[in-house]
């Protein structure tokens, strides 16, 4: 999985391990993830094209699963977006994720495997102050549906979900962004998402989860 030390990515990670599962971080920042030593996947996603060498020397002939959970996010008007946030937000959010996909297919395949990719709860229309970070989670939804479409006949599950708010490093910056309150009890907990995750992950094979919408209660958006 990708963002393993991150708000939704740490939950989910607590869950697996404890029932016992083999996590195999793919990370930046390996002292962050001694845990996982020496089964683990150096890359960053920012740099697709070092990602299927780092694969390789993992080893792995056979995977259970693929969970995209890291992401980036860089708000701000179309006037004020650069270059280099449009091109890192497309690359950690979207480029990343479908060359990580490609080099682990193999193993997937062979392990009938289930892939999940963290969106985001947008709406059909990307509101202002949000195209980059949109683009790059609506071209997310892109892969994901093409995806599916090419390998169920391999065994290969894809499952998009799309939370609202979580209360994360994340939505941290976000708030930060707007100059308003991040206020973590008001949004959806990562252990929620991570619970959704590891449910779509456990279907049983008569049934799918393709697309997972995850809003917030009222009464945790109205405190
Ligand atoms: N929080 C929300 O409100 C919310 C809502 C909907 C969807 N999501 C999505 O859920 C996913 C997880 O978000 P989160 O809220 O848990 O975020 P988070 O706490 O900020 O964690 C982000 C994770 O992404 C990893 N990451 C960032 N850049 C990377 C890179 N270049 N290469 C490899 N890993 C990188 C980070 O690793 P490092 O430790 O190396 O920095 C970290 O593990 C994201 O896709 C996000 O878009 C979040």
């Amino acid at each position: 999985m990708t963002g393993a030390s991150g708000g939704i990515g740490s939950a989910l990670v607590e869950l697996l391990r404890e029932r016992g599962d083999e996590v195999i971080p793919v990370t930046r920042q390996p002292e962050k993830l001694a845990w996982a030593a020496p089964r683990l996947v150096v890359a960053d996603l920012a740099r697709p094209e070092t990602i299927a060498a780092a694969v390789a020397a993992l080893g792995a002939a056979r995977l259970d699963g693929l969970v995209h959970c890291a992401g980036v996010i860089g708000l701000g008007s179309v006037a004020d977006t650069t270059a280099q946030s449009w091109a890192q937000q497309l690359t950690v959010n979207l480029a990343g994720p479908a060359e990580l996909t490609r080099a682990v297919l193999p193993a997937l395949r062979a392990g009938r495997g289930h892939v999940i990719f963290l969106n985001f709860w947008v709406g059909p229309l990307a509101k202002p102050g949000w195209s980059a970070y949109a683009a790059s989670k609506f071209g997310l939804r892109a892969l994901a549906d093409a995806l599916r479409g090419e390998e169920e006949r391999y065994g290969v599950t894809v499952s998009s979900i799309y939370p609202g708010c979580v209360a994360t490093e994340l939505q941290r910056s976000v708030r930060e962004g707007f100059g308003v309150a991040y206020e973590p009890e008001a949004y959806i907990q990562p252990a929620t998402v991570a619970r959704l995750i590891l449910t779509t992950l456990d279907m049983p094979s008569d049934a799918r989860l393709t697309d997972l919408t995850v809003g917030m209660a009222p009464a945790a958006r109205h405190g």
